[in-house]
């Protein structure tokens, strides 16, 4: 394949970052190299490897020749120079932040940010006299005002879970460039294909590959990705290598496989979602829609300008109280009452219970969500079976 061309992201998520032409063997797939150590020919070998001169392979918490692969398919992918796997999101998360921040700097997070994120900035981060500040990134005004001499990263996720918010990626890497700020995005819920952080300024992009890349909900993975190839090869060594949060072969092998079917599974969920996000609209027992591909919601705009697509996590309000709200998720058939998303089938909870347990109780509603909140990860069944699952559902409260 003719390295230079930029060939499209179907064709990229299926032959995109190999290194050699071929397969060994021959083989149409990569093998899955399952091994924790590497052979050397020689002491003159080891000294080549050992100091970068050779990209060889010495041991997998390093490196491995299936991880390599997945990484730098995903760098293509998000467009980005380099790539680190590790063995779930949060340890991309926790390994990315910590490789960014030392004591006395601090962190800007957006209010609204998955639980675990969410911990790690404000439970962890303090521990090593890191400081946050929780601000709403979708008002920059709150965004200036928070930033100070010591602000050293500025973290979200865009769309935010669970409150969909979205947040302008370009504007906010245009402050953080002017004042030596690195912005580190979480890309979970649009996955490359939909949005590319990097290319409207971002610093770092970090995935729960557990999710869409993945898409069969059989692996926990992680990846982070920058176009600043020195970051990636400290992130890697210093850290995902130290703390010791690698990915195993077999995931990365997992991950390759889901990638293929990246860009047909979105269009598809994305299909989906819009025709549920606009039966939810018009149902009378349903209160509001949190959906970024309706033209109503606040973020339209910016998403309509910076992602390829809206996605297909949606979360919404019934009419009533929590326990209508339970009601509905205890009596769906075929959506599962199940944390985690991007998979076939369409996972259905209740964040401020389940993803987002975290939250002090008292500050949901500043942190963009409710008790009753349904958040819904619209899977790839036949979307009439799963409206009249939903139906059923809704007309018992
Ligand atoms: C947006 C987002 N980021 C990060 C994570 C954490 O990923 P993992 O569970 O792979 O560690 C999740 C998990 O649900 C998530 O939804």
């Amino acid at each position: 394949m003719d390295k230079d061309k930029r060939l499209r992201f179907d064709t990229m998520s299926i032959h995109g970052g190999k290194e050699d032409e071929k397969n060994p063997k021959n083989a149409l797939n990569p093998p899955i190299f399952q091994t924790s150590t590497f052979v050397f020919n020689d002491t003159e070998h080891v000294k080549k490897v050992f100091s970068f001169e050779s990209s060889d392979y010495v041991y997998t918490r390093g490196n491995n020749p299936t991880l390599r692969l997945f990484e730098n398919r995903m760098s293509v992918l998000e467009e980005g120079k380099a790539g680190v796997a590790f063995a779930s999101g949060m340890a991309a998360i926790s390994s990315v932040l910590f490789s960014l921040l030392k004591p006395g700097d601090n962190v800007i997070i957006n209010k609204t940010l998955y639980g675990s994120s969410y911990n790690v900035a404000t439970q962890l981060l303090p521990k090593y006299e890191v400081n946050y500040k929780a601000v709403n990134l979708c008002k920059l005004k709150e965004l200036e005002q928070a930033i100070d001499e010591n602000t050293k990263v500025i973290y979200f996720e865009t769309p935010a879970n669970p409150s969909l918010s979205i947040i302008d990626i370009e504007h906010i890497s245009k402050i953080a460039k002017a004042c030596n700020i690195k912005v580190v995005v979480d890309n979970t819920f649009a996955t490359p294909y939909f949005q590319r952080p990097l290319v409207l300024g971002a610093d770092v992009v970090v995935h729960s590959a557990t999710k869409y890349i993945s898409g069969h909900g059989d692996v926990v993975a992680g990846v982070a990705v920058s176009k600043d190839e020195e970051y990636i090869h400290k992130l890697k060594f210093d850290y995902m290598c130290e703390f010791g949060g690698v990915m195993s072969p077999f995931n990365g092998w997992l991950l390759l496989r889901g990638l293929k079917t990246l860009g047909v599974r979105m269009r598809e969920h994305e299909r989906n979602a819009i025709k549920l996000a606009h039966y939810l609209l018009e149902h009378k027992k349903v209160r509001q829609v949190y959906y970024p591909g309706l033209e109503g919601f606040d973020g339209y705009d910016i998403a309509k300008k910076q992602m390829d697509g809206f996605g297909a996590i949606i979360s919404f309000e019934v009419e009533g109280r929590l326990s209508d709200a339970k009601k509905v998720v205890n009596n769906v058939k075929l959506a599962q009452l199940a944390v985690s998303l991007g998979d076939c089938e369409t996972l259905i909870e209740l964040p401020a219970a389940m993803t987002h347990l975290g939250y002090p109780r008292d500050k949901l509603a500043e942190f963009g969500l409710t008790e009753s909140m349904i958040r819904i990860s619209v899977g790839l069944e036949n979307i009439e079976d799963i409206i009249e699952d939903l139906d059923n559902a809704l007309s018992l409260i």
